[in-house]
């Protein structure tokens, strides 16, 4: 070929980047379920007798792990940036505020796994696939329903508390805004009403709900969306929560322990602990979802497990755009 015109279909490859691009993206390993099937034959195994043995002895383990999970896919992936813990230099993920109030039990079983998992194949799993199969897991031994976990998830190489805000929803929110931050992460309003029946588990602080509880209005002392009674009794419970803001109370007052569709019945009773438990039964884009699932379990596992299995695959990255991390708080360098 002539050198000139070798030199010309270099450049044009090189300028090409649209296509360079598109190939480079296909050429990115997907997840699978036989990912770690010759590396690490055990990675079921493991990961489900830690699971079961920390379950057991911490029955607040299960809520824990989701909560943190959720939390960890909406802030940039399904990525472990959450187990990241903070340096004299950077204030990691877990150190943002509305982070603060994650349990330790979910790290913990992490940790847990994460250490057999080196013991019997060293560097191969990721503390983001630990982290995915630990919450299934947990939601099936709470009676949930199973859903497939692929694999090959890396780790993130970055955590920053400053990318959280924003990114997770609140409970002061409005349901606008709860909406928006699921549809910009492609969850619809129909997902986002089955994920939120994640709270059928686990607990809240009474300062997550002390506002509709507490000097609600002139007319009211609690928001009238709770049951009069229920209010009453929340008010009891949570009466010294300034004193000891350790004071909790079950999402599910009802069904506490076992992960069923209690939570919808609930909120349509004004049994709901948060003001966006409650708005969930009132707002007409959501009200028809809280009505099948009450009435509906199987519907709801369903749902469930299909917006889990969407959730658990968001924002994952594979290839060399993570790491494998050998502790899952710290990154390799
Ligand atoms: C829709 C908007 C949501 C809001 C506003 C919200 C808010 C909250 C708040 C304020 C708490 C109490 C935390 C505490 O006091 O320690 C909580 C607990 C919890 N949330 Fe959500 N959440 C939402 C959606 C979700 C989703 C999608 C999941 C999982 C798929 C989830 C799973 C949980 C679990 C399991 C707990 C109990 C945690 C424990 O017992 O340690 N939440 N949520």
């Amino acid at each position: 070929m002539a050198p000139r015109l070798f030199l010309l279909l270099t450049l044009a490859a090189l300028l090409h980047y649209p296509a360079a691009d598109a190939q480079r993206r296909q050429r990115q390993p997907l997840l699978t379920t036989a990912y770690y099937r010759k590396s690490c034959p055990r990675f079921e195994q493991i990961v489900q007798d830690t699971t079961t043995n920390k379950q057991i002895s911490s029955p607040t383990t299960a809520a824990a792990t989701l909560r943190l999970f959720f939390h960890d896919c909406f802030v940039g992936g399904c990525d472990a940036s959450v187990l990241v813990s903070s340096t004299r230099f950077s204030k990691a993920e877990r150190d943002a505020d509305i982070n603060l109030s994650l349990p330790g039990d979910g790290f913990d079983v992490v940790v847990r796994a994460k250490t057999a998992l080196e013991l019997a194949c060293p560097g191969v799993v990721s503390c983001a696939d630990i982290l995915a199969v630990a919450t299934r897991n947990l939601v099936v031994m709470m009676g949930g329903p199973y859903y497939t976990v692929k694999l090959g998830r890396k780790d993130s190489l970055t955590s920053h508390a400053s990318d959280v805000e924003g990114y997770l929803p609140r409970p002061t929110m409005s349901m606008n805004q709860i909406i928006q931050i699921f549809e910009s992460k492609g969850f619809s309003v129909q997902e986002m009403v089955a994920l939120s029946g994640a709270h059928t588990i686990g607990f809240s602080h009474c300062k997550e709900f002390s506002s509709i509880l507490y000097n609600y209005s002139r007319a009211s002392e609690s928001d009238p969306a709770y049951y009069f009674e229920f209010a009453k009794s929340l008010r009891n419970a949570c009466a010294d929560y300034k004193k000891n803001p350790t004071l909790s109370v079950f999402n599910d007052v009802m069904t506490p322990n076992k992960f069923d569709n209690m939570y919808y019945s609930n909120v349509r009773k004004g049994l709901g602990l948060l003001s966006s438990d409650h708005a969930l039964s009132s707002d007409p884009r959501t009200q028809g979802y809280v009505e099948l699932y009450a009435k509906n379990q199987n519907a709801f596992f369903q749902a469930f497990a299909r917006a889990m299995e969407k959730l658990s695959v968001y924002g994952v990255k594979t290839g060399r755009a993570g790491e494998v991390r050998r502790r899952c708080d710290a990154f390799n360098n």
